[in-house]
């Protein structure tokens, strides 16, 4: 008799429905045939089954048996059809009767004993099962809790084999799991003070500068000696962004669910994502991919900071292919399992020192490097990737008398205030546009926001030609301006913001200290 269960397979982080058809009763010896899986996934799987079916008290399958996972093209992850499987066994047998099976979208892992184990993109599962107008989702603990994030579905909650029969033979009701909004509330005051900015000393620039980038949601560099506080304050960005809307929220929570990272807890349901690669992260870890294309780093700092710390010990070609995902906010990934396009509109954090050592331009240490060697460092940055980081910053040594200060620094609440006011002039400027932020200002949109009178255009002018800024600049500048503007509550550039916004393009300057 055949069975047929309804399941899905993740593509990036959309799901696909994938039919899982059992055929039992087949003339020939006794014997379980699994297609639509890759080779090594269908013996472990069939192992799994196996044992957790006898280990929950059933009979596995004495006849020949095909069990097709289709459609055949789509790249499966094995765990993931353990619970239907075992489900779709069961009813081809006749070991347990149910009615409108299919109305159900079922996947899970199972252990050996039959309890089952979460899975990767439950939310892109339960999203496919409310466009499939399906009556709800069978899933293991974690997987359930997220897919209950997407309204519009009953989410059933299933710890074992066994708990999935009797629910779905009527013997057992299960109540279906409450969309889980209480995770969506405001940022609990005790997560959002754990990294502060009032720790942070002195830095009154490099702190003015972040606020900057963070307001207009512009890439930044910082450049600076060891001690400086550079990775202390790349931390403490998050704390003073925005919260994250109840779209943004469900974004950042789709890409964790699709690389199965909210199953171990890696992810607090209410904090904008703060990712930080290290400099010898392989590229499909940075970008994303593998046989199953998942996401990256990239896509991990959705909506939220990608921190690349020593920025010139990247390798080169790890920072060139960063350069179209900062263009366009999202990366395509082409696998032969085909192609999938995730988002990745991150806010590029970065830092580095000013040469090899370390210390030059530091007033306290001598700097060792020869030209040559400082040459060398700088030029792995490539220019088109610095022409996409609206901000470069110095960071100077701090002085003991600063360090020895008991003064607390601004806290991230008074800074998140201002950003947050700047951010609501921004989005009722970009009303009805797909754009955001000001970083993410199209051409266009420069022209007819960032205006600057005659006197204006003569200046930035001059000072480009004074500092030898470089041609690409001049765009970046006004970007900046015009966030300097906003937090200012500013209709208009004027000359304090686009003189302070110059002041951000220390890198682009022939001479460099
Ligand atoms: N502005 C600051 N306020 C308070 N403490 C600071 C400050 N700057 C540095 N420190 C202290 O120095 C330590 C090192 O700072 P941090 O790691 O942020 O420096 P860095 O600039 O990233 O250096 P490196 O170039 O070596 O990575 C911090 O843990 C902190 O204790
Ligand atoms: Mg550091
Ligand atoms: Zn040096």
């Amino acid at each position: 008799m055949l069975a047929t269960i309804i399941s899905a397979a993740l593509q990036g982080i959309d799901a696909q429905v994938v039919h899982v058809e059992v055929n039992a009763g087949e003339a020939g010896e006794p014997k379980l045939i699994l297609v639509g899986l890759p080779d090594a996934a269908v013996k472990e799987s069939d192992d799994r089954v196996f044992s957790a079916l006898s280990n929950s008290g059933f009979k596995p399958p004495r006849t020949r048996t095909t069990i097709n996972l289709a459609p055949g093209n789509l790249r499966k992850e094995g765990p993931f059809y353990d619970l239907p499987i075992a489900l779709g066994i069961l009813a081809a047998t006749q070991q347990i009767t149910t009615a409108q099976i299919t109305q159900w979208m079922i996947a899970g892992e199972l252990s050996l004993s039959g309890a089952t184990r979460p899975v990767r993109g439950a939310l892109a599962m339960a999203r496919l099962a409310r466009r499939e107008g399906k009556r709800g989702l069978l899933l293991p603990a974690v997987s359930a809790e997220e897919a209950a994030l997407v309204e519009g579905v009953e989410v059933y909650r299933v710890d074992s084999l066994d708990a999935a029969v009797r629910f779905l033979t009527g013997e057992q009701t299960i109540i279906p799991l409450k969309p889980a909004q209480y995770r969506l509330g405001p940022l609990p005051a005790s997560k959002a003070g754990a990294l502060d900015f009032s720790e942070i000393k002195g830095q009154h620039t490099l702190r003015r500068a972040v606020e900057v980038a963070v307001a207009g949601f512009h890439n930044i560099l910082m450049i600076g000696p060891p001690g400086s506080g550079k990775s202390m304050v790349a931390k403490r960005v998050p704390s003073i962004m925005p919260p994250p809307t109840l779209d943004e929220r469900l974004e950042i929570l789709s890409i964790f669910s699709a690389a199965g990272r909210t199953i171990n807890g890696e992810l607090a349901w209410d904090c904008r994502p703060f990712r930080a690669p290290h400099h010898t992260v392989s590229d499909v870890a940075l970008l994303g991919g593998g046989t199953i294309p998942g996401p990256g780093e990239i896509s991990l700092a959705h909506q939220g900071v990608l921190f690349l710390d020593e920025l010139p010990e990247f390798k080169r070609s790890a920072l060139e292919v960063l350069r179209q995902p900062l263009e366009d906010g999202d990366v395509t990934i082409s696998r032969s399992a085909g192609k999938v396009t995730l988002p990745c509109a991150f806010m590029l954090v970065a830092a580095m020192n000013p040469c090899p050592c370390g210390y030059l331009g530091d007033p306290k240490h001598e700097c060792r490097c020869s030209p040559t060697q400082i040459q060398r460092y700088r030029s792995k940055i490539s220019g088109p990737l610095l022409d996409r980081i609206d901000l470069h910053i110095e960071a100077p040594a701090l002085s003991i008398a600063e360090l020895r200060s008991d003064q607390l620094g601004e806290s991230s609440q008074r800074m998140r205030e201002r950003v947050a006011a700047s951010r609501e002039r921004q989005l009722t400027r970009f009303r009805s546009t797909k754009t955001t932020a000001n970083a993410r200002m199209t051409h266009a949109q420069i022209r007819q926001h960032c205006a600057i009178n005659a006197a204006l255009g003569d200046l930035l002018q001059h000072a480009m030609e004074q500092l030898s800024l470089s041609a690409r600049a001049y765009d970046r500048i006004l970007k900046v301006a015009r966030t300097i503007a906003d937090l200012a509550a500013s209709e208009k550039i004027e000359a304090p913001h686009l003189l302070e916004a110059i002041q951000y393009r220390s890198l682009d300057r022939a001479v460099f200290y």
